[in-house]
């Protein structure tokens, strides 16, 4: 039997090298969105973007997925800890190309910073969804007009460029430009 394809480390927040959750929650501030539902892939062990909205009298709901155990230890922690940010920051543990769709809710803002980095063989193994199988899904389940975020300085830039170029021309959704290092999206109303 094939194991799942999981990260095997956990990552902490280091904004010099990895500016994009930071980058996720000024353009959450700088935009003004509050009262939103937030899809998040990619914790890291800090779970910045959960904790920061929990935090900042946004009452923005964030829920992130980790493929980290470490992460995901982190995150049983924090909810121990901090009954008050586990109120509206839900983080599980999981691999993002298994996501069902009948589990998931709507969202009004999408952040896909990882897509691309780290499918691999085992996941085909597994029948896993492809990126952009997993794209369309969390773009199903994007509000319309909600928001769809991408990473610019991904490790993976360039073959998830690719997919989201081609994903554009399929799905009804526009490109509203640059925050920072993100590429943001906008589904149509
Ligand atoms: C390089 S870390 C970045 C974490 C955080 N976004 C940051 O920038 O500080 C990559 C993240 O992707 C998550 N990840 C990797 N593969 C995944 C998968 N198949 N499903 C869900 N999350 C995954 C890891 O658990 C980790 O949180």
């Amino acid at each position: 039997m094939n194991k799942l394809n999981y990260y095997t480390d956990g990552w902490p927040l280091i904004v010099e090298m990895c500016p994009c959750d930071v980058h996720f929650t000024d353009f959450l501030a700088e935009r003004g969105i509050r009262n939103a539902s937030i899809f998040h892939f990619g914790t890291g062990t800090h779970h910045h973007v959960g904790i920061t909205c929990a935090e900042n009298g946004s009452n923005n709901a964030v829920m992130g997925i980790t493929a980290s155990i470490e992460e995901a230890e982190a995150y049983t922690k924090l909810a121990i800890e901090k009954p008050n940010v586990s109120r509206s920051y839900k983080a599980f543990f999981g691999d993002i190309y298994l996501l069902d769709r009948r589990l998931l809710p709507e969202f009004d803002v999408v952040a896909l910073f990882h897509l691309c980095e780290f499918w691999g063989p085992e996941s085909a193994a597994y029948h896993a969804m492809t990126d952009r199988q997993m794209l369309d899904l969390l773009t199903e389940k994007t509000r319309p007009g909600g928001h769809i975020l991408f990473y610019t300085k991904s490790m993976a830039f360039d073959r998830a460029g690719l997919v989201i170029a081609q994903w554009a021309k399929e799905r009804p959704v526009e490109r509203e430009g640059e925050f920072k290092t993100l590429l943001v999206y906008r589904k149509k109303k």
